[in-house]
């Protein structure tokens, strides 16, 4: 793996093999995302304006990261959602991809939900900063509460 990690908008082109893996993917299949319905909430996201990175390395487009600037509280922003292509995992990509979100971001507070027992990235969420402030019952779907995670950036 000799390409180095680089960051940009998703493209059109991007989105069936994303939407592949995020369907395979078993937390989101707890919330009963298909492919077919990940690549239409991403096309619609391209279409809308949302502000969706990829990471690549050569080729491959191994992460993603939808940011929304004031999505909490029309104020601070929100991480929508972050994925990382399974075989890609654990070598840091999803930090890199984080901090690369909070730069763009330019925000002085992030915020972002996660999964109550998705405690695999509740981790990785603490080791950057992260810490729970909330939680939200039954709030995307039954029998899981959604954990308000929030982080002041120090520098803004
Ligand atoms: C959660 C996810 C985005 C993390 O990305 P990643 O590339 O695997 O994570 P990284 O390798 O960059 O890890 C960053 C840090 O978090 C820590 N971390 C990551 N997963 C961890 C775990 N399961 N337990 C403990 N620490 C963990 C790493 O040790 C690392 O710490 P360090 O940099 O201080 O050594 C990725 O695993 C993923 O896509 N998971 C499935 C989808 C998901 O859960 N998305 C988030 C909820 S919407």
């Amino acid at each position: 793996m000799t390409d180095s990690l680089t960051f940009r908008p998703l493209a059109r082109a991007d989105i069936p093999g994303i939407a592949r893996w995020v369907a395979a993917t078993p937390l989101w299949q707890r919330y009963n995302v298909t492919e077919a319905g990940f690549a239409a909430r991403l096309a619609d996201g391209l279409a809308t304006g949302a502000t969706i990175f990829v990471a690549t390395r050569g080729d491959d487009v191994i992460g993603f990261v939808w940011l929304v600037a004031r999505g909490a509280f029309n104020r601070s922003a929100y991480i929508q959602l972050i994925g990382i292509r399974p075989d890609a995992r654990a070598g840091g990509v999803g930090r890199a991809l984080m901090q690369f979100a909070e730069t763009h971001a330019q925000a002085r507070d992030i915020f972002l939900l996660v999964s109550d027992f998705n405690t695999d990235a509740q981790k990785f969420y603490a080791r950057l900063g992260y810490h729970q402030v909330g939680k939200l019952d039954d709030y995307v779907i039954q029998g899981v509460s959604e954990l308000i995670f929030w982080k002041r950036m120090a520098n803004l």
